[in-house]
């Protein structure tokens, strides 16, 4: 049985005190049973970890704390990087990789999100590994290759149980920030088409994956890709910023 995820990605969202807000109401908003069937995830940006944690660790919340990239070294003369050992002090227990923006803006290539979710599996967190096509991709009918080629990639060299851990999560770019949805049946088919993948390289422990959809999530079509096989929950970005449509999110079934 896989428990259900859904992670909010604020992005470059929220100062250190708008975050201890956030989490603060979210937290409010849900109950106990949620917190059980649902792992509730947030990746506020760097500046706002600690103050998060802090209110995480102090009020008790059952909240976990993620974080939306890191370097692959564990110290050294890497300006302006983070380590993994940094944000596993912090309590992060969940690392975002490889995320198109990543990929897009910042030129992460397959092998440098390669090395990323091998540093954060290292460290004992789960990487949440982002695959998705484009547009064109979308047009040209390539998707399947793409993302095939994007979760071999990033997998390469990990073990079987390593990858039994892993969170992957099926973003298609024309989707994200956009309004546009794929729909429920699509995204579904695509879920299925990444745990297959897994399976082909690594075995069973493809059923063990929890995959996610990304893309303009919403309090309105969440419960329709939820109740895919293959969907065990989401990563939501803009719809993440408010509390009550988060919690809206994270409670589909209500
Ligand atoms: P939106 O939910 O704003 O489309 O963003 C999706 C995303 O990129 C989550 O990582």
């Amino acid at each position: 049985m896989r428990k259900s995820l859904i992670a909010g990605n604020w992005k470059m969202h929220a100062t250190h005190l708008d975050a201890i807000q956030m989490v603060q109401k979210l937290s409010l908003r849900l109950e106990f049973a949620d917190h059980d069937r649902v792992d509730v995830v947030v990746c506020p940006p760097f500046t706002a970890l600690r103050s998060t944690q802090t209110v995480i660790e102090a009020d008790r919340l059952m909240i976990n704390l993620g974080a939306q990239n890191c370097y692959w070294e564990e110290s050294g003369a890497y300006t302006g990087e983070v380590s993994p050992a940094m944000l596993k002090k912090l309590s992060v227990r969940f690392v975002i990789v490889g995320h198109s923006e990543r990929r897009q803006i910042f030129s992460e290539s397959d092998s440098d999100v390669n090395k990323k979710v091998k540093a954060v599996v290292a460290a004992d967190m789960t990487p949440i590994l982002c695959v998705g096509e484009t547009a064109e991709d979308y047009d040209a009918g390539a998707t399947r290759e793409k993302v095939g080629f994007q979760i071999q990639a990033g997998l390469k060299g990990l073990t079987a149980d390593q990858v039994s851990k892993l969170v992957i999560a099926y973003e298609p770019i024309w989707a994200i920030g956009t309004g546009k949805t794929a729909s429920a049946d699509d995204a579904g088919a695509m879920a299925t088409f990444v745990r297959e993948t897994v399976i082909d390289d690594f075995g069973s422990v493809g059923d063990d994956v929890r995959v996610l959809y990304g893309g303009s999530v919403k309090p309105g079509n969440i419960a329709g890709l939820m109740a895919k096989r293959d969907i065990d929950g989401a990563l939501v970005g803009g719809a993440s910023l408010d509390p009550d449509t988060f919690a809206s999110i994270v409670r589909y079934w209500v």
